[in-house]
């Protein structure tokens, strides 16, 4: 028997579902758990589900994949992104998937470690030269700097050349202007007579241009440089041996820059705060980071040892995952959990909801890194965890992403102190992805000012030097 599927009741009659709409991260992790696994939220033109159960998630994402699409809030996004990885449906995704997946496995990401690594060191010197006295920086923005960069130099290969950073402040106003219209429907038609449409088209067409211009000369080269840009250029179908024509080449690329740093960005931002408010994280990480590294910045090979790095970004992801839901359309009238969801209804996967669901979490609302022992990581069902997804449609960069983000979070605690401003207020903001809706502002400092490295780390550095020479 099949009891009855819970249906929210708000406060607000005309619109029930208000709280839901206001801030999805933060009704799904507190008032929408009282729910259950599986609820309704009554809306006036749709059906929204909303769901936490791992065999409701499995079927959405795994089993009945084909006949769900993803909500209509990533079609939004195509007036940017195109028919790239994140927004295209279908035989069509099923085909640049194939072409762009060996870009991501293992000895190709070695590859584009070296210059993440690069990018990497340059931006900590900038880092010490611009806190050689403590200084007060916004985290947030400190991240998406240097995620940008590492994801420019990966799909570029260029460094900060002023046509780039100009790209990079188009896709930033195309978000906002995405985003707007996404949660503020209503208000699309006055973006055309306003001249934001106009002025986001503009923006565009010279975002597209560039790019294209990036492709031939790429296309020209004889020596091309091992980044995601030559591995898009040279993705031949493994059937007919075609290549992608330009319009895909653009969408895909467009697609990984936008994909491929603000999620990072966001989920360091969330760990440098929640390090300053846990020291005895802070000093067992350094423990860790002094001991494997000393003053080195990590090699590909050594990442596997940076075990207990991994599971503060993991426990990170946990409490604020980047990305802190999931859509999905049913195609067909489909039961889930013996429930009716007819055709065009949403599907919301609350992934921030299932991360801190106590059956499968000790200390739900804490920063714990030990959930993710190994032992205490065994035990859970693998999608009792989903930052980066499940299914077919999983973030084909969530390799990139945790090398990334062990590299840089292995540098910056080595070398900086961050404090969080006394009374600056820290709130998840649910747009896109999960940021810290204030920023998060804290004072930067050199750590070996206050704490010198242990001596066995000073001689390492030294013969280090010595025998480089
Ligand atoms: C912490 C970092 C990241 C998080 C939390 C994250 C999260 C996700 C999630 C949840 C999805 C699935 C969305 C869905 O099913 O509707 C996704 C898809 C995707 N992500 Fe990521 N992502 C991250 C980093 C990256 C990076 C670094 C790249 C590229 C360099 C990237 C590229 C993509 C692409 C192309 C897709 C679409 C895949 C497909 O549908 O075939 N992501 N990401």
């Amino acid at each position: 028997m099949v009891s009855e599927l819970p249906v929210f009741k708000g406060r607000n009659p005309l619109i029930p579902g208000a709280e839901f709409l206001v801030d999805p991260f933060k009704f799904t992790t507190t008032r929408g758990m009282s729910l259950g696994s599986f609820y309704r939220i009554p809306f006036l033109f749709r059906k929204v589900f909303v769901t936490t159960d791992l065999e409701a998630i499995a079927h959405v994402l795994q089993r009945k994949q084909k006949n769900y699409r993803k909500s209509f809030a990533y079609r939004n996004l195509r007036l940017a992104l195109g028919y790239g990885l994140v927004t295209n449906e279908g035989e069509s995704w099923f085909h640049q998937r194939r072409l762009i997946q060996p870009g991501f496995h293992k000895a190709k990401l070695e590859g584009l470690f070296v210059a993440m690594g690069e990018v990497a060191e340059r931006y900590i010197g900038d880092l010490r030269q611009r806190t050689e006295k403590p200084t007060v920086l916004d985290i947030t923005v400190e991240m998406m700097k240097v995620t940008a960069d590492i994801v420019l130099k990966t799909l570029f290969s260029t460094d900060n050349k002023a046509d780039i950073a100009e790209m990079y402040r188009i896709m930033v106003d195309a978000q906002d202007y995405l985003v707007d219209r996404t949660t503020k429907p209503h208000l699309v038609p006055f973006y055309y007579l306003n001249g934001r449409h106009r002025h986001f088209r503009k923006d565009m067409d010279w975002f597209d241009r560039q790019l294209y211009a990036l492709v031939d000369e790429r296309r020209a080269m004889t020596q091309r440089p091992n980044d995601l840009l030559t591995m898009l250029l040279e993705a031949r179908d493994a059937d007919t041996g075609e290549a992608m024509n330009d319009r895909q080449l653009r969408d895909e690329a467009v697609t990984l820059f936008a994909a491929g740093h603000e999620t990072s960005s966001n989920g360091l931002s969330w760990i440098l705060y929640l390090l300053s408010q846990h020291p005895e994280v802070l000093q067992s990480l350094r423990n860790e980071v002094d001991t494997v590294l000393g003053d080195r910045t990590p090699n590909f090979g050594e990442l596997p040892k940076l075990t207990y790095t991994m599971q503060v970004i993991k426990e990170g992801m946990r409490l604020y995952p980047p990305a802190f839901a999931i859509g999905r359309e049913p195609i067909e009238d489909d039961l889930i959990l013996g429930h009716p969801v007819p055709a065009g209804s949403v599907l919301f996967i609350a992934i921030a909801a299932v991360h801190r669901n106590p059956e499968w979490y000790e200390r739900p609302h804490e920063f714990y890194p030990a959930h993710f022992s190994p032992e205490a990581e065994k035990e859970r069902p693998r999608l009792a965890y989903m930052p980066f997804g499940a299914g077919p449609r999983m973030c084909i960069g969530n390799h990139f992403a945790l090398m990334e983000m062990q590299l840089l979070l292995a540098m910056l605690v080595r070398r900086f102190n961050f404090k969080l401003l006394p009374g600056h207020p820290v709130k998840p903001e649910p747009l896109i992805t999960l940021k810290p809706r204030y920023g998060v502002r804290m004072a930067v400092e050199h750590r070996w000012r206050k704490e010198r490295p242990p001596v066995r780390q000073r001689i390492g550095c030294i013969k280090e030097k010595l025998s480089s020479k």
